[in-house]
């Protein structure tokens, strides 16, 4: 309850009684003599049934006029009904207009995602988005949950930095009063200092890379969670984040079911996200992209794609015909929508069958030594069904702070967490350098200068531990959790690099 008003995720506990609503009208139908009211009131949808002599005339046609996103209230008697949305209806008696709205740009017919992405500010209203921001919450919710319940300290590290702390080609740069400084691509670093103090420490922030590229995993503005602790080796933090991940998804199965229902995730595999997640080296991965299996698999594929495009396009010139008879408007609503999803369905089948054969090229001829790309980490993950991680990468492909595996001077003590079903990376981490000597050559050899990072290395000459940590991105995570394709769909105001609508 909240000021008198019901709220509709409380509905079960008014079954049988009186109710007011306060929202939006999300969406509405009429007979003439029975009108359906779906309202929204930011915890749920509730269908509304107002019907001709139950309320008084003036008010029936107001509302039969009544344009979507209006603000009212409704009040009427709460009732059971497996088929109406959320479970339960309200049979109206009466009916508040708080505010008026005419021609609300997003109708229930689809539109395109830059039309969307222009009305952000509106378009969050939609179930979609609605469902999204809420699994996003548990995810977030969790995250802190599980650090505060295992001995972490939060330490909140710094959003202008003065080192470069991932990729100098991802750096955003801010004229600090005259001294260029940059927005902070991984808190890190800070964080290790502050694990000498507190043991277990984590930070959660936005986090800023200037990436060029508009892949569907890149944003330039993302949210990460970084854990780090002292005195761990690299099968402590495989097991700190195998159980980190597996708390997040049974935290969102525990809450976001019906979200979790009506945006179409795959639950059954989420079910299945429990450790002891799969463990490949990069050497095991190099293996499995360049070997006749991921070939047949990625023929296989091929043909997959070829038959749904098929499908794809029946469906939609079976469409365009019924277009062409006599419909009533909803109707004509409801193929147009149908329509835009299905030709946008056909448009992502074709530019993965495009991409099919030279992604494979691409595995095949994978040479040791190169990090591996998004189409490898997506092959790799599609042939899992549980999260998989990759450890033991080259040198040469990772940031300077790793530490040298001593039993193979030529990879580090690293891993990366894919997530499962062709989603790809969710987590990158390490162990850290620490030793002195071996940190400073690797900060000369990468190209950058030692001198900002004195006080970084400092950490390895006042009491030097084993220690590592590891960066879970937010939207990547509620990407594949959800099912969204695109990760610009799982933060509320994306900014990419070449787009910021609003
Ligand atoms: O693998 P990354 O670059 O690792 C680090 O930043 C380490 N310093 C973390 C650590 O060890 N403390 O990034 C970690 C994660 C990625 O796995 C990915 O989920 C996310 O951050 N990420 C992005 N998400 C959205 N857009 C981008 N441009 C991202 N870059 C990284
Ligand atoms: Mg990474």
């Amino acid at each position: 309850m909240i000021n008198g008003y019901v709220t509709i995720s409380s509905l079960s506990s008014y079954e049988g009684k009186k109710a007011t609503l306060a929202g939006w009208l999300y969406n509405s139908r009429s007979s003439g003599k029975i009108q359906f009211l779906i309202i929204r009131d930011g915890t749920g949808l509730c269908q509304c049934v107002v019907e001709k002599g139950k309320v008084p005339d003036e008010l029936f046609d107001k509302l039969e006029r009544l344009g979507q996103e209006s603000s009212l209230t409704v009040t009427g008697t709460i009732r059971a009904d497996q088929r109406s949305v959320g479970g339960y209806e309200l049979a109206a008696t009466d009916a508040q207009i708080i505010s008026l709205a005419e021609g609300y740009p997003i109708t229930p017919k689809s539109h395109g995602i830059d039309f969307l992405l222009k009305h952000r500010h509106l378009h969050l209203r939609s179930q979609r988005q609605w469902c999204i921001g809420k699994v996003r919450h548990t995810v977030i919710d969790a995250i802190r949950r599980f650090f505060n319940d295992n001995g972490f300290t939060l330490i909140d590290t710094p959003i202008f930095t003065t080192i470069i702390g991932e990729d100098q080609q991802t750096l955003f740069e801010v004229d600090y009063f005259g001294t260029p400084l940059y927005l902070t691509q991984t808190g890190q670093l800070y964080l290790e200092s502050a694990a000498m103090s507190f043991g277990r420490v984590y930070c959660f922030g936005p986090t800023f890379r200037a990436e060029k590229s508009k892949t569907r995993r890149h944003l330039t503005e993302f949210w990460m969670v970084e854990p780090e602790v002292a005195f761990i080796d690299l099968d402590g933090l495989l097991e700190l984040a195998e159980n980190f991940v597996s708390f997040i998804v049974a935290q969102v199965l525990q809450n976001n079911k019906s979200q979790l229902e009506t945006l179409g995730a795959d639950i059954a595999a989420l079910e299945k996200v429990k450790p002891p997640f799969y463990r490949l080296t990069y050497t095991e991965a190099v293996d499995i992209l360049t070997s006749p299996k991921t070939r047949d698999f990625l023929a296989e594929e091929l043909q997959e794609m070829q038959n749904q495009k098929q499908q794809l396009e029946s469906k939609i010139a079976e469409l365009e015909k019924q277009q062409t008879g006599q419909l009533k408007q909803w109707e004509v609503d409801k193929i147009a929508a149908e329509l835009i999803e299905l030709r946008s369905d056909l448009a992502e089948t074709d530019t993965k069958i495009e991409n099919n054969p030279k992604h494979a090229k691409l595995a095949a001829e994978f040479q040791w030594g190169k990090d591996l790309g998004g189409s490898d980490e997506t092959i790799i993950s599609q042939m899992h069904d549980k999260p998989v991680f990759v450890t033991h990468y080259p040198k040469e492909a990772k940031a300077f702070y790793m530490k040298t595996d001593r039993q193979n001077e030529k990879v580090t003590l690293n891993f990366d967490l894919l997530a499962p079903a062709g989603f790809g990376e969710i987590i990158g981490g390490s162990v850290r350098e620490d030793d002195y000597e071996r940190l400073l050559n690797r900060i000369r050899q990468q190209g950058l200068n030692p001198e900002p990072y004195s006080w970084y290395l400092d950490l390895r000459k006042y009491g030097s531990v084993p220690h590592g940590g590891f960066g879970l991105g937010v939207e990547r995570t509620v990407a594949w959790i959800t099912g969204e394709k695109h990760i610009r769909q799982c933060i509320a105001f994306p900014r990419m690099m070449d787009k910021i609508y609003i």
